[in-house]
């Protein structure tokens, strides 16, 4: 069944807990939505993992239509919510309007996630009303690592939890159903969960949150680092390697491809094929 804002909002409701996952292309996400996860995001986290980037500020919103609209196509069930990349939505409400339009019209999504608090609630309201869910994203917001200073857990302090608090207020009341909570300490984010009634999504939150959201390569072993709040729940990158590693051996012992995995044998002679290649073809014909 596809998951929606209503059936998201039930869950809240009934205190059940919502899986995210990233994602950012068909198979991947078509082998996630086989799974039961509630809702993908395809995250502009895509500059690092799909791009090799440092971090999120070189995407393009032409790169998130490729990747966004690939997931799209391959979620039955899964609730599908596309990033807005740096610069997409901040330097006027109705760029922001437009960029969201393309991100549903183009790609098929089911709602747009954008960062910040109080300075992009014109966005929000303007995005909602125009019939588009907006996913919120306080706490570290990546997008902005030049002005935080760096990949910093946020809203430790007095000022810096008050501040959290007012901003998951404002964006509540300008219209996001869904908020990600990222790198906050776990009872601010507890307290966010309770006081609101957007869906609240952690991640290195703590497990006081509607629900959580991991990179997948994060917790599925594909890199050589993973964050301290990810947790390796397959060990998906050594089993890629294990079986490259089998095919290039294989390969090189010629015993790649067998019979069985060749097509029909040839119709004609031997002595045809001999002829026609001037010498003998070999292989398992
Ligand atoms: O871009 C992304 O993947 C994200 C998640 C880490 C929340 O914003």
């Amino acid at each position: 069944m596809k998951n929606t804002v209503v059936t998201l909002a039930e869950m809240k409701a009934r205190g059940e807990k919502i899986s995210q996952l990233t994602c950012y292309d068909y198979t991947t996400a078509r082998l996630m939505d086989q799974c039961g996860i509630n809702t993908i995001l395809v995250g502009d986290s895509l500059g690092m993992t799909m791009q090799g980037y440092a971090d999120t500020i070189p995407v393009t919103m032409e790169e998130m239509i490729v990747y966004g609209r690939s997931v799209c196509r391959a979620c039955e069930n899964a609730f599908v919510v596309l990033d807005m990349p740096f610069m997409s939505y901040q330097v006027s409400v109705e760029q922001a309007v437009a960029n969201a339009g393309r991100l549903m019209k183009e790609c098929g999504a089911n709602a747009v996630k954008l960062e910040g608090g109080k300075e992009v609630c014109d966005q929000i309201r303007a995005i909602t009303a125009s019939g588009i869910p907006v996913c919120a994203h306080i706490g570290l917001t990546p997008q902005s690592h030049n002005c935080l200073g760096g990949f910093k857990v946020q809203g430790k302090g007095e000022a810096e939890a008050r501040r959290l608090l007012e901003n998951a207020a404002a964006v509540e009341a300008a219209g996001a159903f869904m908020v990600v909570l990222e790198c906050v300490p776990p009872k601010l984010a507890a307290l966010v969960t309770q006081k609101t009634s957007m869906i609240t999504i952690g991640i290195g939150a703590g497990n006081g949150c509607d629900g959580q959201v991991l990179v997948w390569q994060d917790m599925m072993g594909m890199g050589d680092w993973k964050p301290k709040f990810a947790r390796t729940f397959g060990q998906v990158g050594q089993a890629f390697q294990d079986a490259c590693r089998a095919y290039d051996q294989e390969v090189k012992a010629g015993t790649f491809p067998s019979p069985q995995e060749s097509f029909v044998k040839s119709d004609c002679s031997d002595e045809f094929l001999t002829q026609l290649y001037g010498g003998n073809p070999g292989g398992n014909r």
